[in-house]
């Protein structure tokens, strides 16, 4: 018996920015954008909020799993751009979407969130601690970007991905010893300075806070495509599968490039790494669960499919989980 994913939602901004229109705010252009990263436009908020996209992504996956709001006992809030910081965005959604009985929290782990957030969800409800718990990616990542630098404003979206998850038997405790989760988490701090972003209300005595986000670009790239079919591989052992018999991998978006060299090392063909990135930009721990909800809408996710997905990001973090759909 595994953790299942019962529902998804999304929801993007309405307001669409293309490589063209990123070219009249700094020098590039959408031939180099895309060669480098496969990113053709994202989606970045105006009207909308960290709070109101999620709290939309999270009623429609609702709708999605036919989960009534007061049945979720455990919600949690994945983000790095938030506009608020108290209360958390959670709580916030918690009330936009009459979650009364949930217990609500944000958690930072940057593009590696939506992992972390199932993981604690799972060993809840392992623990018999919950049975119905959403989580939800959320970024508004227009607010910390620098939107004079070229080599960071090109990448990144705005948006919200919601799941509904469950052990397999709805509510049924006594089952919860018999429940796997094959999932895996890493993190290593002392390579966090290769993506930073300052709290631009905190304090620093040389003046030198700046709140956007700053990288490595290159470095970034060797871990992920280093990292990532070993974290991959770490998982399926944990699962008893092999590469082989995997049917999709659903990977964080970063950039065509990392999903490339990724699907290369683990010897797998690329249409197994379904992408988005092309209209969605990078949207950090939005971007799985707005993927997964993409792939469900499209009719891509069948009963019994078995998914490996897998994130890796700031901190640096990195891990995925084995789910059969
Ligand atoms: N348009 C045109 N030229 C540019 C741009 C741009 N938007 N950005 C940088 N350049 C120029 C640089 O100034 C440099 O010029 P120079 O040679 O004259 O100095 C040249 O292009 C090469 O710059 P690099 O930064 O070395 O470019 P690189 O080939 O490494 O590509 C990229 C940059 C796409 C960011 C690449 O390093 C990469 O894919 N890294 C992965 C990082 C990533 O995806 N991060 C996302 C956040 S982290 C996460 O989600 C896990």
């Amino acid at each position: 018996m595994f953790v299942k994913i019962k529902g998804t939602g999304s929801c993007l901004p309405e307001k669409v920015l293309d490589n063209f229109e990123i070219s009249q705010l700094v020098d590039t252009n959408d031939e180099w954008i895309q060669s480098r990263t496969g990113i053709k436009s994202r989606h970045i908020a105006r009207e909308e909020t960290a709070v109101s996209m999620a709290a939309k992504a999270a009623k429609r996956a609702l709708e999605d799993a036919q989960v009534a709001a007061e049945e979720i006992d455990f919600l949690i809030v994945s983000s790095v751009s938030s506009e608020q910081l108290l209360p958390c965005t959670a709580c916030s959604v918690q009330k936009e979407i009459g979650a009364v009985n949930a217990a609500a929290f944000d958690l930072n782990a940057a593009c590696s969130g939506f992992i972390v957030a199932y993981q604690m969800a799972a060993g809840q409800i392992k623990a018999g601690l919950s049975k119905k718990a959403l989580l939800i990616g959320v970024e508004c990542l227009s607010n910390i970007v620098n939107w004079e630098d070229r080599g960071t404003c090109i990448l990144f979206g705005d948006g919200a991905g919601a799941a509904v998850v469950s052990a397999d038997e709805d509510g049924n405790i006594d089952g919860r010893g018999n429940i796997e989760i094959p999932s895996v988490l890493h993190s290593d701090g002392s390579r966090g300075e290769v993506l930073t972003c300052q709290n631009p209300t905190g304090k620093r005595a040389d003046g030198s806070l700046k709140g956007y986000v700053a990288m490595d670009g290159r470095e970034i790239y060797k871990f992920a495509a280093r990292q990532v079919p070993v974290v991959v591989k770490e998982i399926l052992e944990k699962a008893g599968k092999s590469v082989e018999e995997v049917d999709l991998f659903v990977l964080h978006q970063a950039n065509r490039r990392i999903v490339e060299a990724i699907a290369k090392r683990l010897k797998q063909p690329i249409e197994k790494f379904p992408m988005d990135m092309m209209q969605n930009g990078n949207m950090s721990s939005a971007s799985i669960p707005v993927l997964l909800d993409e792939l469900k809408k499209a009719g891509k996710l069948q009963p019994g499919m078995k998914i490996v997905v897998a994130g890796f990001g700031a901190g640096l973090t990195w891990g995925g989980m084995y789910l059969e759909w």
